[in-house]
């Protein structure tokens, strides 16, 4: 039924291990890494370059991205929320970054301690900052279907950061759920919403669902079936965000590959190399893999 190309994001070094109450070694994050960078990902978000005192498990973002064996061919993107993080990422040669906002006053509020208006301000700078320095930009809108604060978000509250985001430079919008509340639906609401901000070209938008009710691959399918072929995913199903309680772990990588192949589309990722990856760090972390696709390969 589809027949190109897909690109998934691996964000578990990210998403996934922030969320960690067991913070892993820098060689550890690294071995990971660098494992993750020979699967045939063309992309990995490697760490943030937040308050340590926020998040303290991406505190050594510095070390990692430095220690880190970098490819030609594969993008090592960071978060970003403000100029201080731009500025330790320029000084450590980052090439990517991400910004982050949300379609949820509270959780912007919760996340990045600023209301929607001020984050648009700090991305502006941000982005043109980075710009000045060779940087490019991806921009993050969390809670597009659901906060854990305000509950159902509007879909035009998306699309307003969307629009306002891809005219400050951001190269492509992850629009998040966040706490996975979303389901085919529900998704195809904020997508119907997108199509006008950006006449209806998808290509400039990614989705990155987290798994939290089971209906994450059934998101993506409504993604692929709106043209969105760029999906965010974590390894061993790792990842949440600790502004958001309760939300389980993003998609899992191994899943999403197996789902994908299934409908004929090409991801240049070798399947089994990241259940290797997913059992790796599942037993580094002292966790249960989450990947079905995971699990039953793995007991063959
Ligand atoms: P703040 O407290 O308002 O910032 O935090 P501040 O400017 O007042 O600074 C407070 C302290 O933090 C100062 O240190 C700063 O130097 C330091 P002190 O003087 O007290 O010693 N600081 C920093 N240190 C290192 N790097 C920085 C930095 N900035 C300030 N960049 C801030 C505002 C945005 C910094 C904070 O709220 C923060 O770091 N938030 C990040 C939270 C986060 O990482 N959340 C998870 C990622 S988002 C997510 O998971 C969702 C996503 O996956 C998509 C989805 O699923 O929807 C992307
Ligand atoms: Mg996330």
């Amino acid at each position: 039924q589809f027949s190109d190309f897909v690109k998934v994001v691996e964000v578990g070094p990210r998403d996934g291990l922030q969320n960690e109450k067991k913070i892993l070694p820098t060689k550890v994050k690294v071995n990971f890494i660098n494992k993750l960078s020979a699967t045939g990902l063309r992309s990995i978000e490697v760490t943030s370059f937040v308050s340590p005192k926020w998040i303290p498990q991406m505190a050594d973002n510095q070390q990692v991205f430095q220690q880190i064996e970098k490819r030609s061919d594969v993008s090592y993107p960071v978060l970003v929320p403000n100029l201080k993080g731009l500025e330790s990422a320029i000084a450590t040669d980052v090439k990517e970054i991400a910004v982050f906002g949300a379609a949820s006053e509270t959780f912007s509020k919760t996340n990045i301690n600023c209301s929607i208006e001020e984050s648009i301000r700090n991305f502006k700078v941000v982005v043109e900052e980075a710009r000045k320095h060779g940087i490019r930009t991806r921009g993050y809108i969390s809670c597009i279907v659901g906060c854990p604060y305000e509950g159902e978000t509007k879909p035009a509250t998306t699309a307003h950061l969307a629009s306002i985001m891809l005219d400050l430079g951001c190269y492509e919008i992850s629009l998040g759920d966040t706490i996975g509340v979303g389901s085919p639906r529900k998704i195809k609401r904020v997508l119907n919403e997108l199509f006008h901000v950006s006449s209806n070209d998808m290509s400039y938008y990614a989705l990155h669902c987290h798994d939290t009710y089971g209906q994450a691959l059934m998101n993506i399918y409504m993604g692929l079936e709106n043209d969105i072929r760029v999906f965010d995913s974590s390894v061993a199903g790792l990842g949440g965000c600790p502004y958001a309680a309760g939300a389980s772990g993003n998609v899992a990588t191994e899943d999403l590959l197996y789902f994908l192949e299934g409908e004929g589309l090409e991801t240049g990722v070798d399947l089994c190399k990241i259940v290797e990856i997913g059992d790796y760090i599942s037993k580094e972390l002292n966790r249960t893999n989450q990947s079905k696709t995971a699990v039953a390969i793995l007991a063959k």
